[in-house]
């Protein structure tokens, strides 16, 4: 008869307490020190010049990570982080510098992310901030079981729920629906079963749309509990699904989410993408029309969304915008036809990482704005690179890593970088936006 056999829990990994001076800080935040046997070492929450103790754990693969312990001499540039749970929130990482130590730091990272691919870093502008309490859309977990709601981020680098009263990253009327949300999900989600799920809330400019991700079907009696909770804070929309990739579904539609992009009223489809703050969304715009001052005739808007790009620039010249999302790229499309640049905005619903526009159909456009997803735009960059009547492109990126190794592919092809200016969209994250200019 084959034995059953039980499996062992794992083993921790080895760890060990160390006095360390820091010597650096790291592009995530964490102090670098070197441990007693000369091996590298990251302490959470350390800065350099700090000498501190720290529990240094020793894990089968990467470097050892230290956990912060005590403070023995502390840097002139800490401060005492704003947010109570910062130390442990996943969604800031930074809140212990000040705020000259953190601005230097985030510059640090774009140039050591430029410098890695070959890129001339004395073409960077400085950076652009926007303030707290600007986030108009979140994602939050949740976990509701054995009579406790936790309600807020990851823990860092943990899948943990670090649960969140407040946070002062989100705009007020995103505070007001969290408020609002622990207070009613523990009786709307009642049951034995323990309940996990994500919100993902977006400001709108007619209210607050909320989709909750749920890990199970809702019956009707909880449906009808999401129309009085929607009615109750006041939300424009009230959509759930069964898990990330189900389709979300209406529980309360009281008003349409909108957004305005210049004098046009966009319907935001479930789901769909909008800048992260209103005001990092004006600088990026304001740093494109920059860009493009110089320029005149038609421009092609990549990845565009739901056209707050194109928006603005279809004022006075043609846009050609290609979104890959039907939902998103038709919104855009029904509110171009009703407003005043209905004649010069056109769009198209297209992959790029299938079927980039290709280099003769680019060099018909006398620029080119591409703002693709973090993981950047490396087949449609490879049609950029062969164009040869394009002079111009402008290049909108939230992640300097994949903006680095796609532009460096572009200089290499004979486009120049011109300015680059960073904005700081996210923050206290690692996360940077750019806007570049690019000629050839
Ligand atoms: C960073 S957002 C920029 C949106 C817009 N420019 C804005 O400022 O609001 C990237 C956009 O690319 C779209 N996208 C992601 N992958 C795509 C793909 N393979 N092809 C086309 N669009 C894509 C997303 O739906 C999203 O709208």
């Amino acid at each position: 008869m084959a034995r059953r056999t039980r499996r062992q829990p794992p083993r921790p990994a080895p760890s060990d307490r160390f006095t360390l001076e820091i010597r650096d800080i790291g592009v995530m935040g964490d102090g670098i020190a070197a441990l007693p046997d000369g091996r590298t070492t990251f302490i959470d929450g350390a800065l350099p010049g700090e000498i501190v103790e720290a529990e240094v754990t020793f894990l089968e693969q990467g470097p050892p990570r230290g956990r912060l312990v005590n403070i023995v001499r502390a840097s002139p540039s800490r401060r005492e982080p704003p947010c109570p749970i910062a130390r442990l929130c996943g969604g800031c990482m930074a809140q212990h510098l000040d705020d000259r130590a953190y601005i230097d730091w985030k510059t640090r990272a774009v140039s050591t992310a430029f410098e890695a691919a070959g890129l001339d870093t004395t073409c960077l502008e400085p950076m652009q901030r926007t303030g707290e309490r600007t986030r108009r859309r979140a994602v939050w977990q949740f976990r509701l079981g054995e009579g406790r709601l936790l309600l807020g981020y990851s823990v860092r680098r943990g899948n943990r729920i670090i649960d969140a009263t407040s946070c002062l990253l989100l705009e007020p009327a995103l505070q007001n629906v969290m408020d609002g949300l622990r207070r009613e999900l523990p009786t709307l989600l009642t049951g034995p079963v323990v309940r996990r799920g994500r919100i993902l809330v977006t400001a709108s400019d007619s209210g607050p749309d909320v989709l909750l991700e749920l890990d199970h079907e809702p019956d009707l009696e909880l449906l009808q509990g999401f129309s009085g909770l929607a009615e109750r804070l006041d939300l424009a929309r009230l959509s759930w699904r069964n898990g990330a990739r189900g389709e979300a579904t209406p529980a309360a539609a009281r008003r349409q989410p909108t957004v305005k992009f210049g004098e046009i009223n966009i319907a935001i489809p479930t789901g769909a993408f909008l800048q992260a703050s209103s005001a990092g969304e004006a600088l990026i715009r304001q740093a494109v029309a920059e860009a493009l001052a110089d320029t005149d005739g038609p421009v092609l808007d990549l990845y565009a969304g739901l056209g707050s790009l194109s928006c603005p620039v279809a004022s006075n010249r043609p846009v050609h915008a290609v979104e890959g999302m039907e939902r998103m790229a038709t919104s855009l499309a029904s509110a171009a036809r009703r407003s005043a640049v209905a004649s010069r905005l056109t769009t198209e619903t297209r992959d790029l990482d299938r079927r980039p526009v290709i280099t003769s159909d680019l060099d018909r456009y006398s620029a080119v704005i591409l703002d693709p997803p973090r993981a950047g735009a490396r087949h449609q960059v490879s049609e950029l690179a062969g164009c040869e009547k394009l002079t111009r492109l402008v290049y909108v990126s939230c992640s300097a890593d994949s903006f680095a190794r796609d532009t460096a592919l572009l200089v290499k092809a004979g486009w120049r970088l011109t300015w680059v200016q960073p904005i700081d969209q996210f923050l206290y994250s690692d996360q940077t936006e750019l806007v570049a200019r690019l000629d050839r």
